[in-house]
């Protein structure tokens, strides 16, 4: 099979926006079929490894068409949730989904970039981004703003997809990733690059142990990448500092 031509992983939020917005009638579609279902099990993970009350409001960031908000829902892990997207498009399915779902009143979604969240210092219990971060232009703007409208103590939870290490499967994985998905991606899509963009955007994203420590740098604790289906896709936790206790007895 001959080789995809190689794509720009340029972030600028039009190109991003932009490529989302184009793809969104089939992102769902795509979904379930380049991870053969095994996407909605990801989702899962990383919805309970937050532990949270089920009167807990949730911020999910790069919402797309509101999957994380759905399934958290579905599974009455979280009282609310407000998603956060720039692409109009992927949001508008969103909607037309939440109302399905007779979930308008506990799910809202908000165009927004995550480099600027739209939500107060301290309000949200927990923050998702499922398969969103290695798509922001300034990952760690968008850490600082997660560590800002978590309480004292939320919790964070990142999906994002990573390089398998055990060596059969990681030629066996690039070959599929970097030769099949963006042709299926491409027929189904109708898009030429979004599907390139993909795999090129997943080798240009920092290696775990890297982006961990993003993640510490902006302030976060208890900072862990666990690999999901023997690496494809990590799941990185962690949590908000407590709030700073002042001793006025002294
Ligand atoms: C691969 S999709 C993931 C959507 C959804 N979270 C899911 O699990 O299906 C990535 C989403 O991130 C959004 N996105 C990327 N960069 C963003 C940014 N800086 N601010 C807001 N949304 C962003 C895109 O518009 C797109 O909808």
């Amino acid at each position: 099979m001959s080789a995809v031509p190689p794509v720009s992983v340029e972030k600028s939020p039009d190109r991003i926006s932009g490529m989302f917005d184009a793809i969104a009638p089939r992102y769902d579609l795509l979904n379930r079929v380049l991870s053969a279902g095994i996407d909605r099990y990801w989702r899962s993970r990383a919805i309970r490894s937050l532990g949270l009350r089920s009167d807990a409001v949730l911020l999910d960031v790069c919402c797309g068409t509101a999957d994380v908000a759905l399934q958290a829902r579905a599974a009455d892990a979280v009282g609310r949730v407000v998603g956060v997207d720039f692409a109009g498009a992927m949001l508008a399915i969103g909607h037309g989904k939440i109302a399905q779902a007779g979930e308008a009143g506990r799910i809202t979604l908000l165009r927004g970039d995550a480099t600027s969240l739209p939500a107060a210092s301290g309000t949200v219990d927990g923050v998702t981004v499922a398969f969103g971060i290695r798509n922001v232009e300034r990952p760690e703007v968008a850490c600082h703003e997660m560590v800002r409208v978590l309480r004292p103590g939320g919790r964070l939870a990142i999906l994002e997809f990573g390089e398998p290490r055990l060596p059969g499967l990681a030629v066996l994985y690039r070959w599929y990733f970097r030769h099949v998905l963006p042709r299926v991606g491409r027929l189904i899509s109708g898009h030429g690059v979004a599907y390139s963009y993909l795999p090129a955007s997943v080798s240009n994203f920092p290696p775990p142990e890297v982006f961990c420590q993003t993640l510490r740098a902006a302030g976060f604790l208890d900072v862990r990448a666990v690999p999901l289906t023997l690496g494809i896709v990590y799941l990185y936790m962690a949590t908000a500092p407590p709030a700073v206790v002042t001793d006025v007895s002294r």
